[in-house]
């Protein structure tokens, strides 16, 4: 029981979050004032606290179909009530992609970004509701992401990273430094920890089916320093011309930034050329990055340094042989 309550208490903390980010909750609810018409119906993927589904009640929405997977549709149902709505929005506990409607939905809004847009499973939510759920002239909120990455200098994670590299008291723990370092993590990045200016690894159009997210991006360093990892977020296009981002400092409590390490610290020098290659599969579940050091001076060779979360926990490539999907693109 113990475990439960405090399990609520930290689901709640972070909900009361989301609703106190004036910039995210201000910026969907414009989105949901310009796109949906008095009489649509609407479909909300990820409700949470039912909070964009009320407001599309607000924009006069006839009818609202919730769907929210997590225990927090408890609150969804009480709050769909205490704010006069319960007749009017229908709550699913279920996958979206499990969801069957009586009829297709004018809107469908879905505020499931992870610090780096992609990470949990909005792409393949978004292509089965569009497929699926929405009227051919439907919208989508977001309709578009743009995924940013920049090579970081953060030495504070990769000290916490580099604790497993170190005996302690006679114990080799180094075996978890691998498991540390193929792992993805989420940390806030200022301006002065990016290496080079950001690229732009992938540009992503919700609603079209997602292949294998993938990109490559190259980075001419611009200060000496040290690579500890790849640093990631988005840019969210709502609906025309309002857009949603993280972009360091971020600017919103709702979102940090995604880290990805690298195998072991790579030391530049302005004029260094950085290759990055990122590849996210099985319904952004699993991730693979490769960095590439090519130094300008030419006295030190190139280095290649390859990361897998699928080498990130013990069992899971054994997992993936036994069949798991990710194993044939990961
Ligand atoms: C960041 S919360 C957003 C809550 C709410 N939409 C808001 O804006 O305050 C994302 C929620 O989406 C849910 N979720 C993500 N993908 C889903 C899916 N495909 N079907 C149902 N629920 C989903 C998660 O359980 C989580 O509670």
């Amino acid at each position: 029981v113990a475990r439960v309550w405090k399990q609520l208490a930290e689901l709640l903390d972070h909900h009361r979050q989301l609703v106190d980010d004036t910039e995210r909750c201000e910026t969907f609810y414009s989105a949901i004032s310009q796109v949906v018409r008095p009489g649509d119906v609407v479909l909300d993927i990820g409700a949470g606290t039912g909070l964009l589904s009320l407001f599309a009640c607000q924009a006069g929405a006839k009818k609202v179909h919730a769907v929210e997977t997590g225990v927090i549709a408890d609150v969804a149902e009480e709050l769909f009530a205490s704010n006069g709505c319960q007749d009017r929005v229908s709550l699913f506990r279920h996958p979206s992609t499990e969801l069957v409607l009586p009829e297709r939905v004018d809107v469908v809004v879905s505020e499931s970004l992870w610090n780096f847009g992609i990470g949990e499973g909005i792409t393949r939510a978004m292509a089965d509701a569009r497929r699926r759920l929405l009227k051919p002239r439907g919208r989508l909120i977001p309709e578009h992401l743009s995924l940013r990455l920049a090579p970081v200098e953060n030495p504070e994670l990769e000290e916490r990273l580099s604790v497993w590299a170190r005996p302690t008291f006679g114990v080799d723990l180094s075996r978890v430094a691998v498991l540390a370092r193929n792992n993805v993590y989420h940390t806030e990045l200022d301006r002065d920890s990016l290496l080079a200016a950001p690229e732009t690894l992938s540009e992503i159009t919700l609603g079209e089916e997602p292949e294998v997210i993938r990109g490559v991006c190259e980075f001419v360093v611009r200060r000496r320093g040290t690579v500890h990892g790849l640093g990631g977020w988005f840019d969210a296009r709502l609906c025309g011309g309002l857009t949603i981002t993280n972009q360091p400092p971020s600017p919103t409590p709702s979102w940090k930034h995604a880290f990805f390490p690298v195998s072991e610290p790579i030391d530049v020098r302005a004029g260094d050329l950085l290759r990055a290659e990122l590849q996210c599969v099985g319904n952004e579940s699993a991730w693979r990055w490769a960095v590439r050091h090519y130094p300008a001076s030419n006295r030190t060779p190139a280095r290649e340094l390859l990361h897998s979360t699928l080498r990130g926990f013990p069992t899971a490539l054994e997992r993936a042989a036994q069949g798991e999907r990710l194993s044939a693109t990961v």
